[in-house]
């Protein structure tokens, strides 16, 4: 367990059954069992090979005979109600396919969503399917940033504007070195954009950093 999915299982509240979509190597699955956060977990993924890996890593722990492995895409393999469901390491296109093409009684209370990619368009999808971002953490990983997010199904929860989509409404509450650090390699990242698009979220992304900076010299 990495800084990343250490900072994901934080995230992912106690169930009685869980799921680990995109499993892969298994690891959170293991995690969660191992504490007794999850009484029993779902793990799935669309290839049967990265599952095989999910398998050999739970049952060299003993873990095994408290999951239920399936291959195939999202929530359409898992065939009972889950409490909470991760979904890490995807594209935020991928990540968003598999949270609005997931049954409606399929859906958990809770989510905990982490992509390599667009995150706006992975925070677009939560509130769409009625979810509301609770809390979202920044970790510094293996010389990347990683943006994990805890929502909840919300009934009424209002679409952010598309400034929030970007910033996240969870890290527009942070004020840290890792924050500030994290907000000048998004900005390299967009300068050299002439979009409409790319000069507004650099400017977004100026403004933000000035908040990051004038909340933390404030701070004790
Ligand atoms: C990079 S791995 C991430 C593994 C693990 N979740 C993590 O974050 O460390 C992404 C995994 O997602 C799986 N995957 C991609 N699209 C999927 C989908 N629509 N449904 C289920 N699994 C999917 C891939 O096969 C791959 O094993």
């Amino acid at each position: 367990m990495d800084e990343r999915l250490s900072a994901a299982a934080a995230l992912f509240p106690p169930v009685e059954v869980g799921a680990d979509i995109g499993a892969n190597h298994g690891l959170l699955t293991c995690h969660l069992l191992a504490t007794g956060k999850a009484k029993r977990m779902w793990a799935t993924d669309l290839s049967a090979d990265a599952l095989g890996h999910a398998r050999r890593n739970l049952r060299a722990r003993g873990l095994d005979d408290r999951v239920t492995f399936a291959v195939g895409d999202g929530f359409s393999v898992i065939t009972e109600p889950v409490q909470a469901a991760a979904i890490l390491g995807m594209g935020g296109q991928t990540a968003a396919g598999i949270i609005l093409s997931a049954p409606e009684d399929r859906l958990p209370a809770f989510l905990v969503l982490s992509t390599h990619t667009e995150l706006s368009v992975a925070r677009r999808s939560l509130y769409e399917r009625g979810y509301e971002i609770r809390e979202e953490a920044l970790v510094y990983c293996g010389g990347r940033y990683y943006v994990l997010m805890q929502a909840e199904r919300t009934p009424g929860a209002e679409m952010p504007d598309e400034r929030t989509l970007f910033l996240g409404p969870g890290l527009m509450r942070l004020s840290t070195e890792t924050y500030q650090a994290y907000l000048r390699k998004k900005l390299s990242a967009y300068e050299p954009s002439r979009t409409p698009e790319g000069i507004r979220r650099c400017q977004w992304l100026r403004e933000e950093a000035e908040r990051a900076a004038a909340d933390s010299a404030c701070s004790p």
